[in-house]
């Protein structure tokens, strides 16, 4: 089979890793990919948010199956492009990403299916928003409506901080994606990711996972991508997870099909969990980043197969083989990330690490210039371990980003903290 996947993040580093265990794979291209990527398959460079490119490229290549990893392809409408082309595609249509694009839409399937979540509503003018947000009293959280790059969201502890929000979200902080916004109620609890591949019809869990927004140690500072994760996540217990797929994702599921538009791909649902019960927090259209990166180190080369029977609407069929086992990523990124950083300094240190079944540096941001390994991105490594508990694939994690020499980089010394 071959095989492309489109993305360059530490994600479909992760994701070109699993699949090429799969002795089905014959060729694996990724587009853009990075440095990482680059010494496992090949890397490719063309526009994957334009449908055209991406289906010349895909023909050109002789290509049998296309994995989308980031969201801005699903929401260009690649998938549909691709689809409407002839190729299998892995990774919802655009009507049905709008899951992840439109935090309204969510709340709306969420409201027919009856699905646990928080109270909201859904505003266009500023001064209705505000009213509404006075009234309410905090604590509050206020969301752009579109796509924010994960940054559309302000969870507001005092009131002044939510009408601020209001007025920077109208005020174009986010341009199109704050021309509506969504004031939810503030849900307490503890978070956790449940991932499950969904065919249209079918649903099928693959595993549960937690990472650490926040930039600081203790959980603190500004929001990022993600500085860290593990799976699987103490927190989402077996009971949990049961609450979760028949009171959340099947029902909303069920909902998108009714209304025409059946989802396939992952979804990832980003719980809180209070008293033995969850409740959504919001839907995302494709693996988390790094939480893709915890899972398929647990999952390995039947990934492949996974990926395919939710592609080809066979899930019903579908067996995931579990292992009882623990992960956990490590992010390092630049000096000064989520703000301002510089690109370009020399990361040493990376050939001596182990590169086995439990230990794998997966690349972000990264580019490879005479011969060094150089950072070009905020995020830049996820140095990522597996182990029989969660304290050893951590021992393993954090042996290995004290091998890698990179001043310029920075990484968190707790991920993990919550569950060992
Ligand atoms: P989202 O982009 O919707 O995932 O929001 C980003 C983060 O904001 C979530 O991961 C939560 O930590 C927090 N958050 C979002 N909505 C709520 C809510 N209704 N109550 C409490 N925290 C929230
Ligand atoms: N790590 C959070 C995300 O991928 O959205």
């Amino acid at each position: 089979m071959n095989i492309l996947i489109l993305g360059g993040g530490g994600r479909e580093h992760a994701l070109a890793w699993a699949v090429m265990q799969n002795p089905k794979c014959d060729k694996l291209i990724v587009a853009p990919g990075n440095a990482g990527i680059a010494q496992i398959a090949t890397c490719a460079s063309f526009n994957i948010e334009n449908s055209a490119e991406v289906i010349t490229f895909a023909e050109s290549e002789a290509i049998d199956f296309v994995i989308i990893g980031p969201e801005a392809p699903l929401a260009a409408g690649v998938s549909d492009d691709l689809r409407a082309a002839g190729f299998l595609v892995f990774g919802p249509s655009k009507a049905a990403a709008q899951l992840e694009a439109s935090k309204a839409f969510t709340k709306e399937i969420c409201m027919a299916a009856n699905a646990p979540t928080a109270a909201y509503a859904h505003f266009t003018d500023a001064a209705e928003a505000k009213a509404y947000i006075t009234a309410q009293g905090a604590p509050i959280v206020v969301k752009a409506d579109g796509l924010a790059a994960g940054k559309g969201v302000v969870v507001a502890m005092a009131l002044q901080d939510a009408l601020d929000a209001v007025d920077d979200m109208f005020g174009g902080a986010f341009g199109g994606a704050g021309a509506e916004v969504v004031i939810e109620e503030f849900m307490d609890g503890e978070e956790a990711s449940f991932f499950v591949l969904c065919d249209g019809e079918n649903v099928l869990p693959i595993g549960t996972a937690q990472d650490h927004k926040r930039v600081g140690e203790g959980d603190t500072g500004p929001n990022t991508g993600g500085m860290g994760a593990y799976s699987p996540a103490p927190v989402l217990t077996d009971n949990i997870a049961t609450q979760a797929l028949e009171q959340i994702v099947k029902p909303c599921m069920a909902e998108m099909a009714r209304r025409g538009s059946p989802y396939q791909g992952v979804l990832y649902a980003g719980l809180m969990i209070k008293d033995g019960a969850p409740r959504l927090v919001e839907y995302n259209a494709r693996f988390g980043d790094p939480e893709c990166q915890v899972l398929m180190m647990r999952l390995g080369g039947q990934i492949l197969d996974l990926l395919q029977a939710s592609a080809e609407a066979r899930l019903d069929k579908a067996q995931v083989n579990w292992a009882d086992d623990h992960a956990i990523t490590v992010v390092m990124a630049a000096n000064g990330y989520p703000g301002a950083y510089e690109k370009g300094s020399v990361i040493k240190g990376l050939d001596a690490l182990a590169d086995d079944s439990h230990n794998v540096t997966f690349h972000a941001g990264t580019a490879e210039k005479s011969g060094d390994i150089i950072a070009t991105g905020g995020r830049v490594l996820n140095v990522t371990a597996r182990g029989a508990s969660l304290v050893e694939a951590h021992k393993r994690a954090y042996d290995m980003v004290d091998t890698i020499e990179w001043p310029e980089g920075f990484f968190r010394r707790d991920i993990g903290w919550r569950a060992l």
